[in-house]
């Protein structure tokens, strides 16, 4: 691993936080660059609790041209290795809604991340895409050769930005860009300290069903009871937050261990696929709780199944999810239980 300082651009969210705490536990120098747009300050105590350690924060907006000078000066005096990108917005039904702030916020967060960098002559980047860029004639386990086509405004996004860096990495010889294409990340560090918070009502399975054990919402609409799949639910590749986080730190090693120029993409998920249905139960054991269901009308867009081929992961990061179905409830549950409003109450009493 690197003696450098690695970037953590959106490190205070839901999956970037989850990485700060591996690094922060092998002591690996981190800066953390977020607004809170999505995020709160309270994992900064809840990450010092956790690993003794308090990761440096510049606060600063990355998509406007005055937060990344403030985040360049900040960078400045450091001896930087490169950086992980989690920075942007990430909710695909508001991607819909304002198209035009999603470009603006996930493109030119990303165009002033390159910039910084290339400033700072760092040249290695691990970026937080998403299984979204994968059309749905993609038939599963989808592997990185499968079809681009977005969904949304959100999907797009991700495929710009993946393009954006690899026509950046062919310019500079020296540049070097993993795009990590998340599966589903659920599930919650151990501790308990830190999970997904997400604003509003939320739009994906596993914190909606949490919220629903924890008594904030009435029950879980199960979104089409009529899918080609065995017990006629969506099935799709579920993988662990920490599983995920131990991905990006593979990804950072593989670069941190080779100079050649180069981009690519790799999968992170399990290969496995789980059922809304099976899943709705393994949770209801985890949490010890009857979850309430209805079922309703597919939800557009979604495809019946979707699941990983993970074996370029495996070859080129030794990398493979290890955590199961019930580990994800049950850590995903120790969180949500023991934070029913996620940050809110520990943000209203300082720590
Ligand atoms: C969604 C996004 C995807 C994003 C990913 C992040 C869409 C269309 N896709 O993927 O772009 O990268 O989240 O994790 O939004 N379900 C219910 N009831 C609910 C919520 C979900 O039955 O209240 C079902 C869905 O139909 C699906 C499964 O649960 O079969 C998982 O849904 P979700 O957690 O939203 O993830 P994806 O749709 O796979």
């Amino acid at each position: 691993m690197t003696s450098k300082s690695i970037i953590l651009a959106g490190g205070a969210g839901y999956i970037g936080s989850h990485i700060a705490a591996l690094m922060l536990a092998r002591d690996i120098d981190i800066i953390i660059i977020d607004n809170f747009a999505n995020s709160s300050p309270v994992v900064f105590d809840r990450l010092e609790r956790i690993t003794g350690r308090r990761p440096k924060l510049i606060e600063a907006d990355l998509a406007s041209a005055q937060g990344a000078a403030t985040v360049l000066d900040e960078l400045r005096p450091h001896d930087i290795w490169g950086a992980v990108h989690l920075a942007g917005l990430k909710a695909v039904g508001e991607s819909v809604e304002q198209p035009s702030r999603y470009y603006d916020v996930n493109i030119n967060t990303t165009l002033n991340l390159i910039n910084i960098l290339d400033q700072l002559n760092a040249t290695k980047l691990v970026f937080s895409s998403s299984a979204s860029v994968y059309g749905a004639e993609n038939k599963s386990p989808v592997s990185e050769e499968g079809v681009l086509s977005a969904a949304n405004p959100y999907g797009s996004t991700k495929i710009l930005n993946e393009r954006l860096l690899a026509d950046h990495a062919r310019a500079r010889s020296k540049w070097q860009v993993i795009n990590l294409r998340y599966f589903n990340p659920v599930g919650a560090h151990p501790s308990g300290l830190i999970g997904e918070d997400p604003t509003g009502i939320p739009n994906n399975l596993f914190p909606y069903i949490a919220q629903v054990a924890v008594g904030r919402r009435p029950h879980v609409s199960v979104f089409g009871g009529d899918y080609d799949t065995p017990d006629g639910t969506g099935i799709r590749d579920y993988i662990h937050v920490d599983d995920l986080a131990l991905g990006h730190l593979a990804a950072v090693d593989y670069l941190t261990n080779q100079n050649r120029g180069d981009v690519m993409p790799i999968n992170l998920g399990s290969g496995h696929g789980h059922s809304v249905l099976e899943v709705i139960s393994a949770f209801s054991r985890a949490a010890g709780k009857h979850i309430p269901i209805e079922l309703v009308d597919r939800r557009p867009g979604d495809v019946a199944m979707s699941f990983a081929n993970p074996s370029r992961a495996e070859k080129l990061l030794g990398w493979a999810a290890t955590r199961s179905l019930d580990e994800m409830c049950r850590d995903h549950w120790r969180w949500q239980s023991g934070n029913r409003d996620g940050y809110r109450a520990a943000e209203s009493n300082s720590e």
